[in-house]
């Protein structure tokens, strides 16, 4: 039977099975997955695993410092960080479709990960033995949503799965493979991994770059990121985290409307809010925030961000819309 400490003791076991005496990589995303993932690995094999943290410069405020601090903290994982900001903007700029977005995003992670692993194979100690093994967090609704499960639709490339270039140079290693999210906040708990951990929302791989709707800018992703955190703050302030699956946060940047700020003519950009509620991210269903909590939200935005003049609330449940907009 199906519990727990099986999955953990199972998935132990398989780990060392699949990677013996070899070392292993495994990326970091900030998120969930990622952060059980590698606890498992590191509970298989130890120092054989590297951690990686690529930071594209796509994510949420405050995020890389996450990462770099408590989840090192938590587990005692070895962490190598990857600044690459430089290298995902300048791969992102011009485009818009969001596939390409989204497979450009995939390819320069991989890329990122290859120069990561030249350099842990150059570091003291490791008698510059290759790193054959690459951990990821790939859960199975991505799978199925990939189009890589029986039966599946192909609706996004999540960038951990359909995502991947073809000349992969690592064997993968996918502890998560079988398990929808609340089976990983589980494991996650069992590991030992603290509540802000394991219980954080999901945030997709791709980042703030599938929730701009059009060309992924500097400033474009300094707004949002600006709008993210006054949402995600008061969300926390109303004592809603729990009852919010996630809430992306996404910007028009192809959309301007008319608006009046002060004296003035403004012609700005919408944020869109899409709080939903959901067991598995399969199915989804807009969540009924407070009014007064999304006035609160919507004054803060319009009045703290620069270039938002319009704050709107998505009411589309999953199908047919899906959680992330692109
Ligand atoms: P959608 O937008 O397909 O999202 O309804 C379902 C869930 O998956 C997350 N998501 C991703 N997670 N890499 C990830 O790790 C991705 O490329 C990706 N795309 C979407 C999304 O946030 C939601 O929780």
């Amino acid at each position: 039977n199906w519990t727990t400490g099986n999955i953990v003791e199972e998935q132990v076991q398989r780990i060392r099975d699949q990677i013996g005496g070899a070392r292993v990589i495994c990326g970091l995303s900030g998120g969930v997955d990622s952060a059980v993932a590698a606890a498992l690995v590191h509970r298989a094999v130890g120092d054989q695993l590297r951690c990686v943290f690529v930071d594209h410069g796509l994510l949420r405020e405050g995020e890389a410092e996450q990462v770099e601090r408590d989840f090192v903290a938590a587990t005692g994982v070895k962490l190598y960080v990857a600044k690459e900001t430089d290298r995902f903007l300048d791969a992102l700029a011009g485009v818009s479709d969001p596939e390409t977005k989204r497979k450009i995003i995939g390819r320069e992670f991989i890329r990122a990960f290859e120069e990561a692993e030249r350099a842990l194979i150059s570091e003291a100690g490791s008698d510059g033995e290759a790193i054959k093994f690459l951990v990821q967090g790939t859960l199975y609704p991505d799978v199925v949503e990939s189009g890589g499960g029986e039966g599946a639709a192909n609706i996004k490339s999540h960038h951990n799965v359909g995502g991947l270039p073809e000349d992969l140079q690592f064997e993968l290693v996918e502890p998560l493979r079988a398990l929808f999210k609340d089976e990983v906040r589980a494991v996650g708990a069992q590991l030992g991994l603290p509540g802000e951990i394991v219980g954080r929302q999901p945030f997709p791989g791709p980042g703030l770059g599938i929730r701009i709707v059009g060309e992924v800018t500097r400033e474009r992703l300094a707004l949002l990121r600006k709008a993210d955190a006054i949402a995600r703050a008061e969300l926390t302030s109303a004592g809603l985290d729990n009852e919010v699956w996630q809430m992306p946060v996404v910007l028009l940047a192809d959309v301007r409307s008319v608006g009046v700020q002060g004296d003035g003519r403004t012609y700005g950009h919408p944020i869109v809010l899409r709080p939903v509620s959901s067991e598995d991210a399969m199915t989804a269903d807009w969540s009924r925030l407070p009014y007064d909590l999304l006035a609160r939200i919507s004054n803060r935005i319009t009045n703290e961000v620069d270039g938002v003049n319009r704050v709107v609330l998505d009411v589309t449940s999953k199908p047919p819309g899906t959680i992330e907009w692109e």
